[in-house]
């Protein structure tokens, strides 16, 4: 019978759990707290402490199955995923771990016995490899398994030295690979660096990677002893079960096939294995990704791991083409996604709409520039090949991306399509000047102060040590300080950055703008501070000083103060947020998640997920929710907590936000846990009222709210009231009568515009009739005639010009000919109507009538024979231009 992959791994976790392992949920693939890593790319990720020396739960053994994603950074799969059948930008890692326990050799025998004797894999179809120097596994794989001395391979550190990312844990490993090839000539090609272990054909492939762990890489590139020895392993789960399932291709496994099938259904498309096929594996693959990723809180945007997942959406949907789609269809596939994988993963369930939602918004707006962005590339291939080039220009490439949204990976699968490459150095350099005007263009363009180079140290210190939750001033010393803009001298400046040793400054962080205030020096010279920064645990003060001051000043100590009045505006705000942020859960759901914030004394901004836009009816709610927690004044408690233990006890905490171990907590009431080193209010009363003043959407499934509170509601509600009282004297009415005499108003405004059209369509009527009646007494052959009608806009003169020829159909005038000219703003307008018959009887055309005359006049138009229009620039000439037309037609009506 064959086993399911839920029942493979639920097995692993079985089996090391009767080793007596704990079994840990999979961290989320999107990292909480390591801004090494956009995505969790090991299972070892979440042991990553651990392993460096701080074990606080006294785990030793764990067993999990890790979501993991290579799409970025030192371990990148992307350009083999749906080539090949078995690499994946979202895979799972099943993984065991020894936390200075176990070492070698227990994690050699379990591999094995887990392998041949559960699963009962082919002995004669597996191949071990250790690192060249590590004798110690060489032996312990013979010993303990069985294996032939000559199956266990040595490979140097490219193969066998597992690091994590440019910094981290990481030592020897030792990996096992199983041939899926035939047993005949096996004992030839085993060790051929091209086909064999390690090759790159795929007949080999690597199944499970037991690492030994024990260095640390430091950021220095040098490598440091582990206190202790640590064993971290990772098995690929999707080729496990292939192996296990006997299929050819993990594509070919319970874990892919009811996706694959979707699409097949969904394309009318057949699925095959061989190249014809890369379309449906690329997008079943990349769909479990973004599903993933998405239900753990990531987004698609312009940057860092959003971008990641937009270049992933971007590619599937470009590759929804080959198979026929020409619309949103990625959306569609989401479910089978999260029925094959939500009883391994619930959350997956919980947040299904959302991702539906989110993906194919996401899809809607690509797809709407993709087409054009495709014609483009063509032309640029037309181009560049017409050129005699084979590859396409760093400038092409950077307009697609610039322009119609496409992901360099995207044009370069393209590009190869067509048998070009592209290049990459030219886009980069180009990708870098716009970052750089980005980087010019924003408010801290002089950041670009925060570098090592150019500051003078008077004191060494740590970090800047802030005391600013308790107190608003505080004496200080300047540790270094770096002149921006020297004056006169280099001994006296008038902008400046100052590290002060402690510093009642807050520093911006966690979306609260940084303080501004006054240092005052010995001297009672006053600096403002118009802003702080945080530098490498430094507080960097922004000075900017009416006038120049010596330098040496800022050896004596200053009195640093911060503006109070700013700084209680900005606490009131950072304590709404965290309020409203938990009346948004309560109204909305538990799927809102704060995805930015900023807090500043005028106004609070929270950005959160949800997709649709809040009525009317949830804004009121959500702002009378946190009002009523205002009003019950809920104390506001902060501690120092163990980061871990509060994340596990609910509070609230960013993704993607680095938090150290100990971190702080601010909770208010039993409504609102948050980790945040913000300053807040002492109790939630001194908030003062909270308004929400707008609602709006930032991006797909984004939602911002803008909101203020203290004064600033005070002031706001004010402007309102003037407003209202300017209202109830101008309509005299009372307040509540406003709306209902507005509305009257506009009954009545409405009713007047329909009079004055029906007028002015009488007017019409009758200037018509006597343009008519004029006609009819030219005295010529047929009736005509040429009528200037003076100042008249655009809408008129077409109304005039269509009641005339309305006119000649409905009275059968054959062969009546009117010409009109008018002056509008800044030019003029010409038109002609003629009956059917004037053409045939007489030769008019009423195109080369107004033609001939519009040119007089600088303009151009045309027509048919019984109905054109034209225009010119100049209106002294519009005189000349009805001469024009009057002498035309004189020409044929006087010609008998
Ligand atoms: N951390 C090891 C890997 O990812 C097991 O291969």
């Amino acid at each position: 019978m064959t086993r399911s992959a839920n029942q493979i791994r639920q097995e692993f976790i079985d089996f090391f759990k009767g080793k007596r392992h704990t079994f840990v949920r999979s961290a989320p693939v999107i990292p909480q707290d390591d801004p090494s890593l956009l995505f969790t790319n090991a299972g070892m990720n979440q042991f990553k402490a651990i392993f460096l020396g701080e074990n606080r739960d006294g785990l030793s053994r764990a067993v999990n199955s890790q979501k993991c994603m290579r799409v970025s950074g030192k371990h990148n799969d992307l350009e083999e995923v749906g080539r090949d059948h078995s690499h994946h930008t979202f895979f799972e890692m099943l993984g065991n771990w020894s936390f200075g326990d176990y070492h070698k050799k227990d994690a050699v025998r379990w591999a094995w016995e887990l392998l041949t004797g559960v699963w009962g894999l082919d002995k004669d179809r597996l191949f071990a490899t250790v690192h060249h120097t590590d004798d110690e596994a060489a032996k312990l794989w013979v010993s303990e398994t069985g294996i032939p001395t000559e199956r266990v391979l040595r490979f140097g550190d490219e193969d066998n030295f597992w690091e994590m990312g440019e910094t981290g844990p990481c030592g020897p490993c030792s990996e096992i690979h199983y041939d899926t090839g035939d047993a005949a000539d096996r004992e030839q090609v085993f060790r051929d660096p091209a086909k064999g272990v390690n090759g790159q054909d795929g007949r080999f492939l690597e199944v499970w990677n037991l690492v030994f762990i024990q260095h640390n890489r430091r950021k220095d590139g040098s490598l440091e002893d582990l206190p202790k020895k640590h064993v971290d392993t990772g098995m690929g789960f999707e080729r496990v079960v292939r192996l296990i399932q006997g299929a050819e291709s993990n594509y070919a496994t319970d874990l892919f096939l009811p996706v694959i099938a979707r699409l097949e259904k969904l394309s009318g498309r057949r699925y095959g294995h061989g190249a014809e096929g890369v379309p449906f594996r690329v997008i079943a693959d990349h769909i479990r990704a973004l599903v993933f990723a998405i239900t753990d809180g990531a987004f698609p945007s312009n940057e860092g791991r959003g971008y990641v997942l937009r270049r992933l959406l971007r590619r599937a949907y470009r590759f929804g083409r080959e198979l026929g789609f020409r619309g949103p269809f990625l959306h569609a596939i989401v479910p089978a996604v999260v029925d094959m994988m939500g009883d391994a993963f619930p959350e997956l369930r919980e947040r299904r709409e959302h991702v539906v939602q989110l993906v194919r918004s996401e899809e809607e707006r690509f797809g709407q520039t993709l087409e054009q962005g495709i014609e483009i590339f063509s032309q640029m291939m037309e181009r560049s090949t017409a050129e005699g080039d084979t590859e396409l220009s760093g400038a092409d490439v950077f307009t697609l991306y610039d322009t119609y949204g496409f992901p360099m990976d995207l044009t370069r699968l393209m590009a190869r399509e067509k048998g070009f490459t592209v290049d990459e150095r030219g886009f980069d350099e180009l990708m870098e000047q716009q970052r750089d005007r980005g980087r010019e263009a924003t408010r801290r363009g002089d950041d670009a102060g925060l570098t090592a180079e150019g500051w003078v140290e008077l004191q060494k210190i740590d970090g800047t040590t802030f005391v600013g939750y308790r107190e608003d001033e505080a004496e200080a010393r300047v540790a270094r300080y770096k002149a921006l803009r020297p004056e006169g001298s280099t001994d006296a400046c008038v902008e400046c950055l100052l590290v002060l040793d402690q510093s009642p400054f807050y520093a911006e962080s966690g979306g609260q703008v940084g303080d501004s205030g006054t240092l005052t020096a010995r001297s009672g010279r006053e600096l403002p501070v118009v802003d702080t920064f945080k530098w490498n645990d430094m507080h960097v003060h922004k000075v900017v000083s009416p006038t120049s001051f010596p330098l040496a000043e800022l050896a004596e100590p200053l009195l640093a103060r911060v503006n109070t009045a700013a700084r209680n505006q900005t606490r009131r705000n950072h304590s709404a947020t965290h309020l409203l942020q938990a009346a948004l859960r309560q109204v909305l759901g538990d799927h809102v998640q704060q995805s930015g914030s900023k807090v500043e004394p005028e106004r609070l901004r929270f950005d959160f997920t949800h997709f649709k836009a809040l009525t009317p009816e949830e804004i009121a709610k959500v702002e009378a929710l946190v009002n009523e927690w205002i009003l019950a004044d809920f104390p506001v408690a902060t501690e120092v907590r163990d980061t871990e233990t509060a994340r596990r006890e609910g509070a609230m905490a960013l993704f993607g936000e680095k938090y150290a171990d100990k971190a702080r907590v601010v909770g208010m009431g039993r409504v609102s846990k948050e980790l945040c080193g913000g300053t807040h209010v002492v109790s939630t009363g001194r908030i003062g009222l909270f308004h929400i003043l707008t609602e709006t959407s930032i991006s797909a499934g984004i939602r911002r709210i803008e909101a203020i509170t203290g004064m600033n509601s005070v002031a706001y509600l004010a402007r309102k009231e003037d407003i209202v009282s300017g209202l109830t004297a101008t309509l005299k009415t009372a307040e509540d009568g406003i709306t209902g005499r507005v509305a009257a108003l506009m009954d009545r405004v409405k009713a007047l515009e329909t009079e004055v059209a029906r007028l002015s369509q009488d007017r019409a009527g009758q200037q018509v009739a006597s343009i008519i009646e004029e006609a009819g007494r030219s005295g010529d052959m047929f009736p005509w005639t040429v009528k200037h009608l003076g100042r008249v806009d655009k809408k008129g003169f077409a109304t005039v010009t269509d009641a005339v020829s309305d006119m000649i159909r409905q009275r059968n005038l054959a062969t009546t000919v009117v010409v009109l000219g008018a002056v509008s703003d800044g030019g003029i307008m010409l038109s002609a109507c003629a009956g059917p018959k004037s053409a045939s009887a007489h030769g008019i055309h009423c195109g080369e009538i107004v033609k001939a005359a519009a040119q007089k006049a600088g303009g151009n138009g045309g027509g048919s024979p019984t109905r054109a229009q034209a225009g010119g620039k100049d209106p002294d000439r519009l005189d000349d231009a009805l001469a024009t037309a009057r002498g035309l037609i004189k020409q044929k009506a006087g010609a008998s």
